[in-house]
């Protein structure tokens, strides 16, 4: 079992309404956890007809606080223990109250201090969450060390009661202040009794310069509406508040609730200034960079018709095949930059690049006696410009090959026999020529297979060896650009004419940090 994800209700007890209220617990205990300065413990009680059941427990969640060295520097979640190994566990879980004491550790690491809330939902105690701490890990007790404290007990009374977590607790966001960017302490009044050193810090960015302690945020000049609302609704309110156009401070107000009454208020506080530039800055970055793709686009564009005209000037037909393949690559690459101009996160949706390559492809046979259908199947999902761009060359030169090689008939001679398309007696006619890209994305891999029905390769062909300009740039863009492979097999698998290439694109290359 892993973590409150794994919990079922083959645990004792926990049904709908509980899992959710755990959830929620799980969800918002960090500024708990950073208030008593010690690691929190979820016990979920195994069910007792279950195999490992019968007074034992499983450690459900943890979270470390950040105003203190952890407990566990290794993960606790998935742990059972036992009644005699943890009995202050099974002390709260039996008498519903909140219990305090010492545990032993294993393998002589010493003595936890423990305080064991019994979490109450609905009325039923269904869980129990732990404070551990080792008093050697102890912050020397100061005035910040004493106010946190005890408003944290105010909090375990809370979870023992059924008040926390907050019944309609708002999403936590990334943003949401945390104890340690700053903490003050309101009475029942609204008034600050305490203010921590970083909650002045973040009020001297709001310009207030007096001493917070004994007012109420109105006498400070700042809005209460957060506070207001949070003590009349008994919920946490988060507020966000200007001044001037680059100072944002957000604001979390959490109600202190005894029965249904709001006794008080933790207000915690984070200068969220440079985050907000920075999101200022990434907006218009977007827009700057969907610019610049657009514009490559047209540079791009603008070069393969400067090709194309010189191309037109030339006699040899080598030369001017020569350069018709360049204008071909180049507006490939242009092709994603179009896309990636109107996607402006960076990805593209990889098939809409495809159907293009494969109409520019089909266009470039022009009218042949014996036609090709292109067909694409499967989906090849979003991909960083950093794949799409080589793979959008690579896709170009498979799909041409197989134009230009697979069916030689249409490059025969104009003025065949007359009977030299028509099979020899008592043999079918040719399957219809035909070139399919398949794209299959299972995210981690993407593979793309362009297959077709042709001559197949010639014999004793390598790709290794392969002195083609086409397959020569394929093998560098899919070995250096894409970090994937190439296989290219001939005749099918069954023995059928044709040929098959298949590129395997690694979607997570090594050295990229999965964040
Ligand atoms: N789908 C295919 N069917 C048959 N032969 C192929 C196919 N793809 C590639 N080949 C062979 O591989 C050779 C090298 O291809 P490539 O490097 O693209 O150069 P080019 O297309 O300029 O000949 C081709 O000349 C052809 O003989
Ligand atoms: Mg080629």
């Amino acid at each position: 079992m892993t973590g409150l994800a794994g919990v079922t209700r083959s645990l004792a007890g926990i049904d709908g309404p509980a899992l959710a209220h755990l959830h929620r617990l799980v969800a918002s205990w960090g500024p708990l956890a950073d208030l008593c300065f010690a690691d929190l413990l979820l016990f979920v009680p195994l069910d007792d007809e279950a195999p490992e059941g019968g007074d034992r427990f499983v450690v459900v969640g943890h979270v470390r606080p950040t105003t203190n060295q952890t407990v566990y520097r290794d993960d606790v979640v998935g742990a059972v223990y036992d009644a005699t190994e943890r009995p202050l566990v099974a002390e709260c879980l039996g008498s519903g109250t909140i219990v305090e004491g010492e545990v032993e550790l294993g393998g002589g690491e010493g003595r936890l201090q423990v305080l064991a809330i019994p979490i109450r939902c609905e009325g039923r105690v269904v869980a129990v969450c732990t404070r551990e701490s080792m008093p050697a890990l102890g912050r020397q007790p100061g005035e910040l060390e004493r106010t946190y404290l005890s408003v944290f007990h105010r909090f375990a009374a809370m979870i023992a009661e059924g008040s926390f977590p907050f019944a309609a607790e708002d999403a936590e966001s990334e943003e949401a202040p945390r104890v340690g960017d700053g903490a003050l302490v309101l009475d029942a009044e609204g008034r600050v009794t305490y203010a921590s050193p970083n909650a002045v810090s973040a009020l001297h960015r709001l310009k207030v310069h007096v001493n917070a302690e004994g007012e109420r945020l109105t006498d400070l000049g700042l809005e209460e509406v957060a506070v207001q609302t949070a003590f009349t609704i008994g919920a946490p309110v988060t507020e966000e508040i200007d001044r001037g156009p680059d100072v944002t401070v957000v604001l979390r107000c959490l109600p202190l609730l005894e029965g249904r009454r709001a006794t008080g208020a933790l207000l915690l506080l984070r200068d969220i200034s440079e985050l907000r530039r920075r999101d200022r800055l990434l907006v218009s970055m977007d827009a700057t960079i969907r610019e610049i793709h657009h514009r490559v686009k047209n540079n791009l564009q603008t070069i393969s018709s400067l090709l194309r005209l010189q191309g037109r000037r030339l006699t040899s037909r080598e030369a001017k095949d020569a350069i018709e393949e360049s204008v071909r690559r180049i507006r490939s690459i242009a092709l994603v930059h179009e896309t990636l101009s109107r996607e402006g996160s960076g990805e593209v949706p990889f098939n809409d690049i495809v159907r293009p390559l494969v109409r520019t492809v089909e266009e470039s046979l022009g009218s042949a006696e014996r036609p090709v259908r292109f067909k694409v199947e499967g989906d090849a999902g979003r991909l960083p410009a950093r794949v799409a761009t080589p793979l959008a060359v690579v896709l170009t030169e498979l799909l041409q090959n197989a134009a230009d090689h697979a069916f030689p008939l249409r490059a025969v001679a104009p003025s065949p026999a007359p009977d030299a398309a028509s099979p020899p007696e008592g043999v079918a006619g040719p399957e219809p020529a035909s070139v399919g890209v398949r794209l299959d994305n299972d995210g981690e891999r993407l593979l793309v297979e362009v297959a077709d029905n042709g001559v197949g390769l010639p014999a004793g062909f390598r790709l290794e060896d392969s002195r083609g300009l086409g397959l020569s740039i394929v093998r560098s863009l899919v070995t250096t650009q894409i970090e994937g492979s190439i296989s290219m097999r001939s005749p099918l698998a069954d023995g059928r004419p044709g040929t098959v290439i298949e590129v395997h694109v690694p979607l997570v290359p090594a050295h990229h940090v999965v964040r």
